[in-house]
């Protein structure tokens, strides 16, 4: 596992100079102290680097073992070529085929039965999978709901081919429902809204979020995916050593918690000091629980995303 999150950080204390708003709204509605912010320069694919080269050595392998890139993303650096091609090529690896996935926050759980299913096909042994998100290049500075929930990272994994039963990735479930799209989204920049000066001046491709609708069906999706993930794996909530949560909100994690049975103990947090950064929330506080020692080898992991789309998605593993 590697993880890079920006040097600068942005408190509550600093977005009250932006917007009409207040640390203990922030803190009360969200859980959110403060959260990192890339440089200008500092791409998507410039923070993926510096997590891929992290997780890379942390698997003590060799890059040139790598033999598939997926980038989860949607801050891309273009809308194409993609961010893994790029990523694939600052790493000074070529030949091996780099793709990204659009599943914004479910992003990581999305890539990771992706990756399992690749892996498990037989045709590759080492896939580097990196969630890395540069929010603030899509934040409306001037919209206070959402401008005080997002910030930047990176997460990577490398997942590689284990021929022990019982250990690794032993289930997900992935869900989306993509009528429900328009209350998460950024309207322009793609064919149904290109590029134009009443886009830009509309703020038009900036995130828009209707949080209210958005937290209830957050909160009933993963609490679903978990126990539906739990039930075919045949492992009962008691058994679960920790479950890392998408860090949205501090109030749906712990309304997840409840519906789950699950006591918010187990639950890894760490939105406090990041905010929410997409997809790569869940590999930055995954990385951080295990330095923490909150799971060690035989352990069982339990993951759950949800995000634009709206998309869901929960991955159960046994450390190995
Ligand atoms: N500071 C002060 N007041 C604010 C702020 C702010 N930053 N933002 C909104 N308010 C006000 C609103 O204007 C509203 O005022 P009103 O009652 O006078 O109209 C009041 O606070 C309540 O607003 P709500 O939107 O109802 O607040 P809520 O308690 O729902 O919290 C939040 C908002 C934090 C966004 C919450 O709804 C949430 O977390 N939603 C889910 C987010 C999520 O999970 N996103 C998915 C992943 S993101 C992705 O995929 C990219």
């Amino acid at each position: 596992m590697g993880v890079y999150t920006p040097e600068r950080r942005l408190t509550n204390a600093d977005l009250t100079r932006l917007v009409d708003t207040s640390d203990e709204w922030i803190r009360t509605r969200t859980g959110m102290i403060e959260r990192r912010i890339a440089e200008p320069h500092e791409a998507a694919s410039d923070m993926a680097a510096k997590a891929a080269e992290r997780a890379i050595a942390d698997a003590g392998i060799t890059k040139e073992e790598i033999d598939l890139i997926i980038v989860a993303t949607i801050t891309p650096d273009h809308a194409f070529p993609s961010t893994a091609c790029v990523l694939q090529a600052k790493l000074g690896l070529t030949d091996i085929p780099a793709f990204d996935i659009s599943a914004a926050c479910s992003g990581f759980v999305y890539m990771m039965q992706v990756a399992n299913h690749m892996l498990r096909a037989g045709d590759y042994r080492n896939v580097l999978i990196v969630s890395s998100e540069k929010l603030t290049s899509i934040v409306d500075w001037e919209d206070r709901s959402t401008c005080v929930l997002f910030g930047d990272a990176a997460g990577a994994f490398v997942l590689s081919k284990c021929s022990e039963p019982y250990v690794g990735i032993l289930g997900n479930i992935l869900g989306a429902d993509g009528s429900c799209g328009y209350l998460l989204k950024l309207p322009a920049g793609g064919s149904v809204m290109p590029a134009s000066y009443e886009t830009v001046v509309n703020s038009q491709h900036c995130l828009k979020m209707a949080g209210k609708e958005v937290f209830k069906v957050a909160v009933r999706t993963m609490s679903d995916c978990c126990r539906r993930l739990l039930e075919k794996c045949n492992i009962s909530p008691d058994e679960v050593k920790c479950v890392i949560p998408h860090q949205a909100n501090l109030r749906i994690i712990d309304a997840v918690a409840r519906h789950l049975g699950i006591p918010l103990e187990k639950f890894c947090i760490n939105l406090q000091n990041y905010g929410n950064t997409s997809s790569a929330t869940i590999p930055n506080c995954m990385k951080e629980a295990y330095d923490q020692g909150r799971f060690k080898a035989g352990d069982l992991v339990l993951l759950t995303a949800f995000g634009g789309g709206f998309t869901w998605g929960a991955t159960l593993i046994r450390w190995k």
